[in-house]
């Protein structure tokens, strides 16, 4: 079922859009309350991943001593997730995918295989809740119920959080047993749908960066090969939140890695 596919199936996908999947409002702005960055220190030591969903995934490069970024995808799994996949695939990049409860069991081939090729997998709720807008409990069950698709689907529970629009209440941010994954780079391809516009917010990519994309988008899908040959060649490799920041601590919120050694 993840074979590959080409770019006219997916512009076939794009012209048969029923697919108006209208997330959009998802890259909001970092709410103001928003605290991240834990102080540099000698914990932030290089190569010490957090677990990852599939332990036969090969160690990340030593972003301690190299230029990494970690490629986000947000609200899949979607049509244009398999594509991607391979994408990534061609490229060597391992990314993270925040993904909506309810529609992984729309897609559970390609959720196995997003965590079976090494990418990190993460809660992004179960129904795309605003979770400042909501109770502690009902965010609980938002995030719970994920947890639990995810963990039947791959074997292996999230090792991230993602709140929708970037929004979550501190109290239940500090009560959560998992990392809360941020950005730093804002694409905006939910909002401008432009596979251009997408490969040139790339630009702003630095080591250490967060990058918030959503792979229910084919623009953004199309964007892939030249934004991750346009970032390699700037001497950048891609790996997962958990790989970026070194050793993400529950209930902490992260907008980037840590990367002054390798900030040139
Ligand atoms: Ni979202």
């Amino acid at each position: 079922m993840v074979s590959m596919v080409s770019r006219s199936k997916v512009l076939k996908f794009l012209s048969a859009s029923a697919l108006a999947v209208l997330l959009a409002g998802c890259g909001a702005p970092l709410s103001a309350h928003w605290q991240g960055f834990p102080p540099d220190g000698p914990e932030r030591a290089a190569g010490k991943g957090a677990p990852q969903a599939d332990a036969s995934a090969a160690p990340g490069p030593d972003c301690s001593q190299v230029k990494c970024v970690a490629l986000t995808f947000d609200d899949g799994p979607g049509p244009y997730t398999a594509s991607l996949l391979d994408i990534l695939d061609e490229h060597e990049a391992k990314a993270t995918f925040f993904l909506i409860g309810k529609d992984i069991a729309k897609l559970p081939e390609v959720v196995r295989e997003e965590a079976a090729r090494g990418h990190e997998i993460g809660n992004h709720t179960w129904s795309h809740q605003d979770l400042a807008k909501i109770s502690v409990a009902a965010a609980q069950r938002e995030l719970r119920k994920t947890d639990a698709a995810i963990k039947e689907v791959t074997g292996a529970s999230p090792t991230v959080i993602r709140p929708p629009y970037g929004t979550i209440r501190e109290d239940l941010k500090k009560s959560l047993d998992l990392p809360v994954a941020m950005w730093s780079v804002d694409t905006f391809d939910w909002k401008t749908r432009d596979a251009k516009k997408t490969i040139k917010s790339a630009e702003k990519v630095v080591p250490g960066s967060i990058v918030l994309m959503h792979d229910i988008h084919p623009s953004t899908v199309k964007a892939m090969p030249t934004m991750l040959a346009d970032l390699k060649a700037r001497g950048f490799h891609f790996v997962t939140v958990s790989q970026l920041v070194g050793d993400p601590k529950p209930g902490t919120g992260y907008e980037t890695g840590q990367q002054a050694a390798a900030g040139k």
